[in-house]
């Protein structure tokens, strides 16, 4: 009998989306159920899956609030559910794997069958914008992915990530983040060049944007993803203190991919490191 897979996704500029999907579209096409959720749905079928996956983008190495939440809502769990977190990253360091263990901890106390979860490198939304060609790059070792996660998700196979013990004290100081970013989003504006297209306020995961008279407003539950700077079409929302990080416009995921030698200077080996591992092994024939 085919598998029922829950996916639940908590996404801001459409990075953890376009995983989630990816992996979504793998497990569909071997015949079994995939069913995709906002994570601010309510899960009240949960027990009818055999699988549960949870998206989400790691913040200042954490989980965000939202997903924390959404397991605080979650039922107990009156039958084994093999549970997985599925996160997206701007830079491939074993320091982002710290942000799986509060949910993991936290689905564990609710009786969740916790098997581990996967970390995926996707261009950063924040900060500086990637290039193209670097994007693409991510993309294809996403792709490249996809066909052995499915296949473990499917079996139920353990996959923890080893997350460092130095880790988990500098993910625990940065919640502060979290604190700090309902304050600072508040003070996010719209300049004259917004058209009034209400993107920002469809696309904003935790529907903290409102419009009145034609412009954003922004409430008290900003969770700092960047999807309305992201994703403005005219680049027109600015983020208070985040201004000199803004970065604005989908990654397109297409065109050449980056060779390592103009992989620029910012985490070049860490990046390296993360390409290499799973563009060999995609090489190596499987036995
Ligand atoms: C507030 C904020 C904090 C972030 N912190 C981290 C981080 O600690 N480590 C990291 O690798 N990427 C970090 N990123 C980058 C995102 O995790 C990355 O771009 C992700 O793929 C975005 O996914 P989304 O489009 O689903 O929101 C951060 C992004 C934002 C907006």
């Amino acid at each position: 009998m085919g598998k029922r897979v829950a996916a639940y996704c908590l996404t801001g500029s459409g990075n953890t989306r376009k995983v989630m999907e990816e992996i979504g579209k793998a497990i569909s096409s071997l015949g079994h159920g995939f069913s995709f959720y906002n994570v601010k749905s309510k899960a009240e079928n949960i027990g009818q899956s055999d699988t549960l996956l949870i998206g989400y983008p790691v913040h200042a190495f954490n989980a965000p609030r939202p997903i924390i939440d959404f397991i605080k809502r979650l039922p107990k769990a009156s039958k084994p559910i093999k549970t997985y977190l599925i996160q997206s990253s701007g830079e491939p360091l074993h320091l982002n794997f710290a942000a799986q263990s509060r949910p993991l901890a936290l689905l564990k106390k609710k009786g969740y069958e916790v098997l581990g979860g996967f970390s995926f490198v996707m261009p950063y939304n924040i900060i500086f914008r990637h290039k193209e060609e670097m994007a693409r790059r991510m993309w294809g070792v996403v792709e490249r992915r996809i066909p052995e996660v499915t296949k473990t998700i499917l079996g139920g196979e353990p996959h923890f990530l080893k997350i460092p013990l130095w880790s988990r004290p500098v993910s625990f100081v940065l919640r502060i983040e979290q604190v700090a970013m309902p304050l600072i989003g508040r003070h996010f504006k719209a300049n004259g060049d917004c058209v009034s297209c209400g993107l920002c306020a469809s696309s904003c995961p935790v529907g903290n944007i409102t419009l009145e008279k034609g412009l954003p407003k922004f409430g008290k539950h900003c969770i700092g993803c960047m999807g309305c700077v992201f994703l403005c079409p005219r680049a027109a929302i600015q983020p208070s203190l985040f201004k000199a990080w803004k970065v604005n416009g989908p990654y397109s995921f297409k065109g050449e991919a980056i060779k390592d030698k103009d992989i620029p200077p910012y985490c070049r080996k860490a990046y390296l490191r993360y390409f290499h591992t799973f563009e060999d092994e995609a090489k190596t024939p499987q036995k």
